[in-house]
């Protein structure tokens, strides 16, 4: 790897086991920040974001998702929304915010911290606006689970580039 950008693509794992340790607010405010750097469509911006720390909310959270120790787990966790009120295409604005995850989660790589994107929580997206009191012009795209890391073992397999190349002209 020559680019420490392309070490970090390659070298992030999603991280589920986490410590007590709290996240301060202001490097969650650094993540979001890189979030919000994500391209979007006509730079619609369409992302909101919703911090919680706050333990008898994750709780409620954690039981909307299969994946809820993780939920319990983590210190931190930041809701990604899209704003609908904002947005100009779903498709394109669903895609605004996987950029936007990507970037959460590579910040919050850089940081020394560790995260994983839970998706399997969307089943229950209208519980959890509810949960978080939100009205439904936003639109569940991810909770990131976030802390400081217990262990840093995790491996992650990828197929060989020759399989995801269907043509080259
Ligand atoms: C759209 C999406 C949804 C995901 N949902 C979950 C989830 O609900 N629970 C979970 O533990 N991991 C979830 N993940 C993380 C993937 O399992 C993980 O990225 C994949 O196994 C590759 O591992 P790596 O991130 O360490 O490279 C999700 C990832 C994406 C992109």
């Amino acid at each position: 790897m020559s680019s420490s950008i392309l070490a970090a693509i390659e070298q992030r794992r999603s991280i589920r086991d986490f410590t007590d340790e709290m996240v301060d607010t202001a490097m969650l405010h650094t993540i979001i920040q890189a979030g919000i750097w994500a391209p979007s469509g006509l730079n619609n911006q369409p992302w909101r974001f919703v911090i919680i720390t706050d333990t008898a909310i994750r709780s409620r959270l954690a039981e909307q998702t299969h994946y809820g120790h993780i939920v319990l787990n983590a210190p931190a966790l930041i809701g990604v929304f899209l704003d609908r009120e904002s947005m100009y295409d779903d498709l394109k604005d669903a895609q605004s915010a996987g950029a936007c995850i990507q970037n959460m989660l590579l910040a919050t790589e850089a940081i020394g911290l560790g995260a994983v994107w839970l998706g399997q929580i969307l089943k229950n997206q209208e519980k959890v606006n509810q949960i978080l009191d939100l009205n439904e012009n936003q639109e569940l795209m991810a909770v990131i689970a976030i802390g400081h890391p217990s262990r840093r073992d995790q491996q992650s397999q990828r197929k060989p580039l020759a399989e995801f190349i269907v043509k080259e002209l």
